[in-house]
């Protein structure tokens, strides 16, 4: 078993050049977590009023007859917007992984294309993170747990060991979520709250429930 998850994660080799979409707040994040070890190839956004960010051009946005030759690294931080950027662009490209030098991520994971893990975070053993998730600055997601699609674990946000957290869920900043329970799809986690019981998909847990 723990062979075979290994060999999962033999998609985390270098990458040297990225394209990325987006070029507002989480673009800055990625960009500066990339530069300059990772050539930035190109910047898109469907905003054309946007001209540079952090020194980089931005290009509008993607041209149709656009070929990628290099990943593309999709910095938006809206769940909803990423999932519907990856269906956009997946027969067109892969996606890049990002794993900031100073996350400790157990090499018994696996990583979906797509994910970024942020400065500080925590990604421990025999976990499962899916694709476009991102997995914010000192964070921390224990042993045995599983992330799915288009996540948002914020920072300094904790999974404890063995939760389920389901597609698109916003686990908010500073928030808990205790061993073993399963969060639901599209669910939103507000800011410090602690997530003792399982939650339905869609449901939404304030500090005080
Ligand atoms: C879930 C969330 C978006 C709710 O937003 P909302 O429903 O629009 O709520 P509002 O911003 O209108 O705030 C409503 C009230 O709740 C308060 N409030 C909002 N979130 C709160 C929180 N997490 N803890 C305590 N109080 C909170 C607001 O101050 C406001 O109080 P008031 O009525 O006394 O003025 C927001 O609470 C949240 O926690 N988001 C997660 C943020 C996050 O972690 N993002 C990741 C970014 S990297």
């Amino acid at each position: 078993m723990q062979k075979d998850l290994r060999a999962k994660n033999s998609n985390l080799k270098p990458q040297f050049y990225m394209y990325i979409f987006g070029a507002s707040g989480q673009a800055r994040a990625i960009i500066d977590i990339l530069d300059p070890d990772v050539k930035i190839s190109g910047v898109f956004d469907d905003d054309p009023k946007i001209k540079d960010i952090l020194g980089f051009k931005v290009n509008g946005p993607v041209p149709e007859d656009f070929e990628f030759d290099a990943p593309l690294f999709i910095a938006i931080g809206d769940n909803k917007s990423r999932k519907l950027l990856q269906e956009k662009f997946q027969k067109r490209t892969s996606f890049g992984i990002i794993l900031h030098k100073s996350a400790i991520v157990s090499r018994r994971t696996t990583i979906g294309e797509g994910t970024v893990i942020m400065e500080g975070a925590i990604v421990k053993v025999n976990t499962f993170i899916g694709k476009q998730v991102i997995v914010n600055t000192s964070s921390s997601v224990d042993h045995d747990c599983v992330v799915g699609d288009y996540v948002h674990i914020a920072p300094q946000a904790t999974l404890c060991g063995g939760a389920e957290i389901g597609e698109g869920t916003l686990v908010g900043a500073n928030s808990t979520v205790l061993p073993g329970v399963k969060v639901g799809k599209w669910c939103t986690i507000v800011a410090g709250a602690v997530v003792s019981k399982n939650l339905q998909d869609g449901a939404i847990k304030r500090r005080q429930d």
